[in-house]
Formats: structure tokens, sequence, C-alpha cells
């Protein structure tokens, strides 16, 4: 996908977001290989962290297209295989980003919430530098070093325990008040001073010289004949643990400077804090002293100090709740803006995009930036803040501030005012959509009365943008996933005026062979680029998908807002094609029962919740439904798999005042024991767990017989 291509978070369309989510997918396992598996970086850890953050910031939006092959749920890369696996004791976790003060300050409101606390600076976090290299697991027993592991996806790392003997600082064995088992983890990493030295030597006998430090420290970890490790001169700092038999400390802090009693090198930079302002002014610190460290490192690391703390937080899929990682921000560039075109999404969405003089950002040569929207050019933000100075609009001509930040696709920061040229107009945004012609609208939000930021092509099938793009993601990878028919068939078939040819709705797709039987004039085997085999090839391909998982096929209708796990949410919850249909119908009023129930489905809000039943009130669509359906048979949905948890499979409604746990704690507990958490009580609800003051909810569940429980009885049932 090429930088021009983007579209900002804020004004993406689920379509656009589960396409870019796949390529993101792709493009960072691609990146993981080569610089994990094989230490060959082939674009800048800038570049990396960039797609990542535009990963997660999509993620964030929309959180119902979470892929099961998310860059989010894995860590690094699959281990090589020259070195045997070892399967860690517990998962070797990854660190969320955050990017800017107010993303810490959010972080730390986000502890204190989920622990029910008011933001009072009573909670100590510890704040010390992000290390640059590879994290390493090191397992003693009986005080003696038994194995050394690298990372590897998070589960299963590589066993590289006969290299890592080898690093000095890393001691062999642990005092006689050392636990039976103990694992150290920390970060392997290559000093500059001592990577500048080695590059050198390779310069002088005529070597290739090597990237980064990071890489090389991996590749010296890596090598079969540990000697090569040895002469690296490999260093390592303690910050976290697996699996230790008795804790040496109750704190973050004291655990860590346990490690540095034990003979393991610890950070001196590291520091216990409590207040935002201390926390944000040692992150200042380290900024500062970063370019004189003898090591690199990217931010700064924040953890809640207390153990039982980090305890009650836990875990999301992949990351704790009770630690972020601090960045160091983006590079920028300047640069002219030498022209803005529009592009129009698969929902309509025009999105005007800079074509840039290019210039180098990080490493990175950037043509293009994203501009958002109408009001992002003239500097209003989403809440209709000012996002620039008042005049500071961006125009044709501009000299502008670009930067690379978590976005892939650069952001155009602001304007240089004193290099604007003498004629630059201000930029007028298009009334009409620029593909069909249409006329292109902002609508207002139903619920606050304010104009939408995006403008859409109101043109729907009759717009060639907007109805290719929905056969684009109809046939794509997580939808029908037709071999031999993407996008340039898509383009293709869509331009044919031809009866026995043209495609123009996904049902098409599907009549394509039997017009093709009838039609003596225009054969496919005979147009440029197709020929017997091929055609025959994707007949077969289209004849596989006349039946379909029914999560497929709903994701493939490309409801606003129903990216793929939404799909199987429904898929789940109504189990047939026909169920899911006759119930959108009901629920097309707002209310009743219909209604109810998909509120009542975890994960489904009101907003998706009204564009699913928006969907099956427009004609058009039941029209194309209906004739994909004489075509195309959706299998019944698999049940939810059983965990041997006593709530697994059950909904569960929280009400009341809870003492023992706070909401967000009681729902991520419930749900990782495979239980549904709902909103409220309806005929589905299978336990109704209430804390003191309970009200409505209490009186409905008895009413309809759901089985109640207090919070001690939930403890007892979930197991403490
Ligand atoms: S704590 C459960 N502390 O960053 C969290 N990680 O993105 C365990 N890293 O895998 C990690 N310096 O390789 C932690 N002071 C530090 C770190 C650090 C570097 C690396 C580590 C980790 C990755 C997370």
């Amino acid at each position: 996908m090429s930088a021009a291509n983007q579209t900002p978070v804020e004004t993406l369309s689920e379509e656009q977001a589960a396409a870019e989510l796949a390529f993101l997918a792709a493009e960072i396992a691609s990146n993981d290989e080569l610089y994990h598996g094989k230490d060959q970086p082939a674009i800048s850890d800038a570049e990396y962290d960039a797609l990542k953050r535009r990963n997660d910031a999509i993620e964030q939006r929309f959180p119902e297209l979470i892929r099961d092959d998310s860059p989010s749920r894995r860590v690094g890369a699959a281990p090589l295989p020259t070195f045997a696996p070892i399967t860690h004791s517990r998962p070797m976790l990854s660190l969320d980003n955050t990017f800017s003060d107010e993303d810490v300050q959010d972080f730390i409101g986000s502890v204190y919430r989920f622990l029910g606390q008011l933001p009072d600076g009573s909670i100590a976090f510890t704040a010390e530098p992000k290390i640059d290299g590879l994290s390493m697991s090191i397992r003693y027993e009986n005080r003696k070093l038994v194995s050394a592991a690298t990372r590897g996806d998070g589960t299963t790392g590589e066993n590289v325990t006969a290299n890592v003997k080898t690093i000095k600082q890393i001691p062999n064995t642990l005092p006689a008040d050392a636990p039976d088992i103990v694992e150290v983890r920390g970060e392997v990493y290559m000093a500059k001073s001592d990577f500048l030295a080695l590059n050198a030597q390779m310069e002088a006998e005529g070597k290739q010289t090597y990237v980064n430090p990071r890489n090389t420290a991996a590749g010296s970890l890596r090598q079969l004949d540990a000697k090569v490790t040895e002469s690296r001169k490999l260093r390592f700092f303690a910050y976290a643990w697996g699996e230790i038999s008795e804790m040496p400390s109750d704190t973050q802090m004291g655990t860590v400077e346990t490690f540095g009693r034990w003979g393991f090198p610890i950070n001196p930079l590291m520091k216990r804090l409590s207040s935002v302002e201390d926390i944000l002014g040692h992150y200042r610190e380290i900024g500062l002293q970063r370019p004189d460290l003898d090591y690199d490192i990217d931010g700064v690391v924040y953890k809640v100090d207390r153990l039982d703390l980090q305890q009650r937080l836990g875990f999301r899929s992949r990351s704790p709740r009770w630690a972020t990682a601090h960045k160091f921000p983006a590079e920028q560039a300047f640069t002219t803006v030498e022209n803005i075109d529009i592009q129009v999404g698969r929902t309509g969405a025009l999105t005007p995009v800079a074509r840039l003089t290019p210039v180098t950002v990080g490493g990175v040569v950037v043509t293009n930036a994203t501009l958002h929207n109408e009001d992002y050019i003239k500097g209003i933000g989403n809440s209709g803040e000012r996002i620039r100075e008042d005049d500071h609009d961006i125009r044709i001509g501009d000299t502008v501030i670009v930067q690379r930040a978590g976005d892939v696709i650069p952001q155009v920061l602001d304007v240089v005012m004193e290099k604007r040229p003498a004629g630059a107009e201000a930029y007028v945004f298009p009334k009409t959509c620029p593909v069909c012609g249409s006329h292109a609208v902002r609508e207002r939000n139903e619920k606050t009365g304010k104009l939408d930021s995006v403008t859409r092509c109101t043109g729907g099938f009759v717009c060639r943008a907007q109805a290719t793009e929905h056969l684009k993601h109809f046939v794509s990878r997580n939808a029908f996933d037709i071999e031999g028919f993407g996008t340039k068939q898509v383009d293709f078939f869509f331009e044919s005026e031809d009866e026995a040819l043209k495609i123009r709705t996904a049902p098409d797709i599907f009549t394509l062979k039997k017009r093709q039987e009838a039609s003596t004039l225009t054969k496919l085997e005979n147009i440029d680029g197709f020929g017997k085999v091929s055609v025959k090839k994707l007949f077969d391909a289209i004849d596989e998908r006349r039946s379909i998982a029914l999560n497929r096929f709903i994701y493939a209708l490309g409801i606003r807002h129903v990216g793929e796990t939404t799909a199987k949410l429904l898929a789940r919850h109504y189990g047939t094609y026909e169920a899911f249909e006759t119930a959108m119908k009901e629920a097309s009023s707002l209310a009743g029962d219909a209604w109810q129930d998909l509120n009542n489905v975890e994960g489904i809000g009101e907003i998706v919740a009204r564009a699913i039943v928006e969907f099956y009130k427009e004609p058009r669509n039941l029209d194309v439904v209906g004739r994909l359906l004489d075509e195309v048979t959706p299998e019944a949905a698999e049940q939810i798999a059983a965990s041997d948890s006593p709530v697994a499979g059950k909904t569960v409604v929280f009400t009341g005042s809870l003492e023992k746990f706070t909401r967000d704690e009681a729902k991520a507990r419930a749900e990782s024991l495979g239980a549904k958490v709902a909103g409220s009580v309806s005929k589905k609800t299978d336990i109704l767990v209430a804390g003191p003051g309970a009200g409505s909810k209490l009186d409905k569940a008895r009413e309809l017989g759901v089985q109640t429980m207090d919070e001690d009885e939930w403890l007892a049932l979930i197991g403490g």
C-alpha cells in the first residue's frame, strides 16, 4: 500500500480500516521476520514503530476489526529453527506505547480508574530507560544458571544458553539467599562504543560494517559458535522477571534492586516517582541525557511499583495494564505542498492528500501526507478546536512542517507563514465527488447536531469509486477471498459494458459463468490476460465460495462499522443468516426485544447496532443481499468453545456498587474465563452479580428467574 492510499485514522471507514489492518499485519510480520529473525531490518526503527502505532490506532478506533493475526497480539517474530525452542514459564510480553504527555496522563488515570481509586498521587511508578536491545529470560535453578531464552514470539523463544553464559555481566550463580527458582529478565545490548569499535575494525579489515548496535547484538547472540558471542562484549540490564519461587520484595523497585545485589547490572536512571509532573520531569531528564548514554534507548518505561497492584491490574492480550513505554518524539522536516488530491473511499468519504516535494524524514523519503478532511486543512480539529494558529490553513504552494510519528502516512503539522507564496489561495474543498460528480455533503451527527468532519459522496452505488471499493472489499482475503479475483479483476469487470462480462454488484460475480455460457459474442477466454485455463480456474474459485462461513458472509456485506470481529460476534450470536436478517429487520424501530438483544451482544455498541439496522432498511441492500443469497449459502456458525471455568459461555451482568473489585476488573476477569459480560439484564442473562445498592436490574433478574449472587458468591464460583 503506498502512502498515497492512506487515510487519517479518524476518517477511516471500517472497510478501509480492515484492509489496512490486513496490510499492516502482513507488513509488520515480514519486518518482524527480517528484524528479529534475520537481524536485517529493511526499514528504520522509527518507521517500524510508525507501522505498529498506526495498527494500534486503527485497532483502538475499530476494536471489532482486531485480527486474529494482529501484530498487537504477537510479540516479535516466530523463532528461527537454528536453536532449540524453549517455552517460557510465563509469556514474555510487550509494552503499550505512549507518545505524548496526555497519553501518559491517560495511562496513569487508567491505572487509578481500574483500581477504583481517586487519582490522588498515592500510587508510585518506576521510570527507567527503554533499552534498545533484545529481551532475554535467564533461568536459575538452585542458584545455578540453567537456561537462557530469547523472547521469540512471546510464548516460545530460542535456547541461547551457551551464548548467554559468555556475557560477563550475567552471573552464572546466584548468592545463597536467592530463591530456588528464579527467572531474571532484561535486555541484552551492545554498547555504542563497542559497536563503533567493532565497525572500525570491520572497516579496517575491509569487511562489511553493521547497521546498528541492536541488530549487531542480536546477530552476535545467535551465533552457533559461542566464542563469537564472547568476542562481541554484549551487556545486560535486568528489569523484569518470569517465574520466581519466592518473591524477594513486594515492589518493582525492590525486586530489581535485589537483582542488583545478586550481581546483575541494573539501570542507574531508574527512579520511583508518583506525581505526573515528576514522572514527565524524569522523562525529559532522561531525554536530555540520551545522547551521552553509551547505549541506545528509545523511550522511558513506567511501571506500577507495588506488585499487588500489578497483580490486580493484570494483562490485556499482549501487554500489562500496569506498564507503558513513553517513546521519544518523531522526526520532522520542511517541504512544500505541490498539490492537493482527493481520494474517494468505499463509504464515499472524500480524503484530501497533500502531494509533497520529496523530503527525507528520519531516513525515509516522504512524498504524500494526509490532510484528513476539510476542517483539518483549515486548521480545525475533530471537536471543532483549533489545531493550528488562526491563519495557518494549508494551501498549495505552502512550505509545511511534516512529521512521521506513529502514522505511516506523515502528517502536516504546520505552515511556515513567512514562506507562503504571494498568490497562494485558500483551498476550496470540492462540493461534488471528483469520481462521479454527485453532491458531496457533510452529514450532521444525529446526537450532537454537529457537522461531521467527513465529506461524503452521495452517489452510493452510482459512484464508481464506492462501488468498486465495495466489490474489492467483498472479494478481499477475510471476506469471500476468491482466488484470482482481486482489485485488478474488479476494475476490469466493473468497467465492462458487455452483459456477458460486467460485474457491478457482488451477486454478478456468481452469475458470470452462466452469462458467459449463454453468450456467443464475448468469451472471457479470448480476452487478453485470460485464456482457457485461467478462466476455468476463476470459475472454480468462484464456485468454491458458493458455500461460505456465516461470519465471512456478514463481513463481506460491508456494513458500516462491521469488521471481522463484529461479524464473528454476530454470526456466533444469531447462528444462521436467516435468524440474523430477521432480527435486524425486527430491530428497525430501534426499540423492542430484537433491538435490545442486538445491543446486549457483548462487543457491539449502539453505533454499530444502528449501522446494521440502517443497512437492512435500505431496499438496495436488501435487493443485493437477496440476489446474493440466490447464489451463495452462508453456513451456520460454530458454537463457542467451552473452557473449564463454570462461567465459560455464560452471560453475566454486574450491577450495584461493587466493593471487592472495580467494574473493569470484574469484566476483564469474567471475560478471561470465557464469560460474556452484558450491560443489561434480559432473557439471555445467565448470572447477575449484585453489589450493595443494586436496584432495577436485580428486580428484573428475579422477575426473569435469572440466577443472582453477591460478590463473594461470584468470587467463590470463579475460584477467588
Ligand atoms: S518491561 C511485561 N522494561 O521493550 C513487560 N521492557 O516493548 C516487560 N524493554 O519486550 C517489559 N527496556 O524487550 C521493560 N526497562 C524496560 C525495557 C523493556 C527495553 C523492551 C523489552 C520488551 C519491550 C516491550
